[in-house]
């Protein structure tokens, strides 16, 4: 089994359906809610594990009973959980999502302990960044844990996936040892300053990454599909697959979770894009984030249909 190490964010998603999203002062009578396991890291480990990866995930959850339950999933999916760290000040993190009928949504994240992480819990889980086939990283934990993460990888030669969600300002040397980048539109936008509209738009931030060193860059263009370059020779466009979605939260996570179990265990990029891209298809059609992950199962029947 190919080994992914997650380091990221782990957050309780408590989540209400709503008729419509709340505009500024104002009330909405919603409903059903619903409660699991979220952060992008966690959503990404979970992908991962589910597609058939041995997921170590590195992150920090509190001492209260969004933490327990934090654990029992942790648990359940598998992951090597020796690198969890428990905050004795600081409670799990929580994302409040609001989805509407449409399936939109808007997220409001207090990341709690994983917002406290220090490049310290990133070197005590060195081991796992050693022997990991793809180190596989966001922006939703402290950049401080970020750039330590990325240290490690290099100085073992891991490849880093990094994806960069939410966007947020780090420096660009980073992007030297960074492996795969898969930004959406908004986080090409803010790394690169260009709006992608098309291929010719696509291949010129794609152009700016590798410039920077990024060797694959692969951009998430939600239902349009996605665009891959390897600096090589053009980039190309992979279109996804068309279901009907009920839940798009977490849809990007589905994908990077997907794409690093495949592309770590051998399979050639644009295969491993069409089969992130499957494992996105499959989880927007639940609702919630993690828990909507699709199995391995899953994931060969759909491909094959
Ligand atoms: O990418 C989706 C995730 O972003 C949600 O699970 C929520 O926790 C937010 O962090
Ligand atoms: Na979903």
């Amino acid at each position: 089994m190919g080994q992914v190490t997650v380091i990221g964010s782990y957050v309780v998603d408590l989540m209400s359906r709503t008729p419509h999203l709340p505009v500024p002062g104002e009330t909405v009578l919603g409903g059903p809610f619903q409660m699991g396991p979220g952060g992008k890291g966690g959503n990404q480990a979970t992908a991962a594990a589910r597609s058939g990866s041995d997921v170590t995930f590195v992150t920090k959850i509190g001492l209260d009973v969004f933490g327990e339950e934090a654990m029992r999933h942790f648990e359940r999916e598998g992951f090597n959980v020796q690198f969890i760290k428990r905050s004795e000040t600081d409670a799990t993190g929580t994302a409040l999502i609001a989805v509407d009928d449409r399936g939109e949504n808007n997220i409001v994240i207090a990341p709690g302990a994983c917002g406290t992480m220090k490049r310290l819990d990133v070197i005590e889980a060195e081991t796992a960044i050693k022997k990991a086939d793809i180190l596989l990283i966001q922006l939703e934990i402290s950049l401080e844990a970020i750039k330590a993460a990325i240290e490690q990888a290099s100085i073992h030669r891991v490849p880093v996936l990094l994806n960069p969600a939410p966007y947020l300002p780090f420096p660009s040397d980073w992007l030297q040892h960074v492996t795969y980048a898969t930004p959406n539109e908004t986080e090409a936008r803010g790394l690169t300053g260009v709006d992608v509209v098309d291929e010719s738009s696509a291949q010129k931030a794609a152009n700016f990454l590798h410039e920077k060193g990024v060797r694959v860059v692969i951009i998430t263009l939600g239902e349009k599909g996605v665009y891959v370059s390897d600096g090589t020779s053009r980039g190309k466009f992979i279109e996804g697959f068309s279901v009907k979605a009920v839940d798009t939260t977490g849809a990007g996570d589905a994908f990077n979770g997907g794409f690093a179990h495949a592309v770590s265990s051998g399979m050639p990029v644009e295969e491993a894009v069409q089969f992130g891209q499957a494992v996105a298809a499959l989880s927007v059609t639940k609702i919630g984030t993690a828990a909507s992950m699709p199995s391995i199962e899953e994931i060969k029947a759909f491909l094959k249909s």
